[in-house]
């Protein structure tokens, strides 16, 4: 992946995820066109902690899986980390999403069959890391999330706050700069969810940059910033 001066200039000005005039319209052209996304000019800056708020449909899951690289804008640019996305084939922005970003959802996402370890292993699977380093790997980042001791129970033998706590180990296996997080906490308890915060804030202190979806308003107190998203843009 090879970033052009202007890339390089946009990371040295510190912003991690920048987006300008971004846009997403799904099924374009169709009867069931919908503008999702309109001019959201982002900049949200290295070891930030920022939530995004707004109604259901506003489009905030949109906004994520762009910054996520899962989804291309239909307008506007994105730099992630300095890389203007847009410039990538689609091996590129897979590679990328796997060196820059660790997301976490609401439902946790972990497969059922596989012990606590091997869910977190799993993502560094494609990332050409060897069998042994992956564990070894593995096992520090549950160990980081306080759950050393239970690397092999399977989800279902796990509390939803240590499932997502595995959930969040997972995200960092490959050491993202970016954590993003949709509804993290919205299955849990207010106290377990209290946890996880904490937990997103630790690593805010490591210098991850934390982008958190939520309805909860005390949930969104405890990020340095507050996005609100109305009909595809951010009003506030
Ligand atoms: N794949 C898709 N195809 C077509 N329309 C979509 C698609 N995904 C989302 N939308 C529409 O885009 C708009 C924004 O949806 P989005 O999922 O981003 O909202 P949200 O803010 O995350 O809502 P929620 O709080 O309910 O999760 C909605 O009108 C939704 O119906
Ligand atoms: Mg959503």
């Amino acid at each position: 992946m090879s970033a052009s001066a202007e890339d390089r200039a946009h990371a040295r000005a510190g912003a991690v995820i920048e987006t300008r005039a971004l846009g997403k319209v799904y099924s374009p052209g169709s009867e069931a066109e919908v503008v999702a996304l309109r001019d959201v000019d982002l900049r949200i800056g290295s070891g930030e902690f920022v939530a995004i708020m707004g109604p259901s449909g506003s489009g905030k899951s949109t906004l994520m899986n762009l910054l996520g690289c899962l989804d291309t804008p239909s307008s506007g640019t994105y730099h992630c980390d300095g890389i203007d996305v847009a410039t990538l084939d689609a091996e590129e922005r897979a590679a990328l999403r796997l060196e820059k970003i660790g997301f976490v959802f609401q439902g946790f996402n972990l497969l059922p069959r596989m012990n606590a370890l091997e869910n977190v292993a799993m993502p560094m699977g494609y990332a050409n890391v060897h069998r042994e380093e992956r564990l070894s790997r593995a096992r520090e980042a549950l160990a980081a999330v306080g759950l050393g001791e239970r690397a092999s129970h399977r989800p279902s033998e796990l509390s939803g706050g240590q499932q997502q706590r595995v959930a969040i180990a997972r995200a960092l296996i490959n050491r993202p700069p970016i954590l993003l997080a949709d509804e993290p906490t919205g299955a849990l308890d207010s106290r377990t969810g209290e946890e996880i915060l904490a937990l997103f804030k630790r690593l805010q202190q490591e210098n991850h940059t934390v982008v958190l979806i939520t309805h909860d308003p005390d949930v969104a107190r405890h990020c340095d910033r507050i996005f609100v998203m109305r009909d595809g843009r951010i009003t506030a």
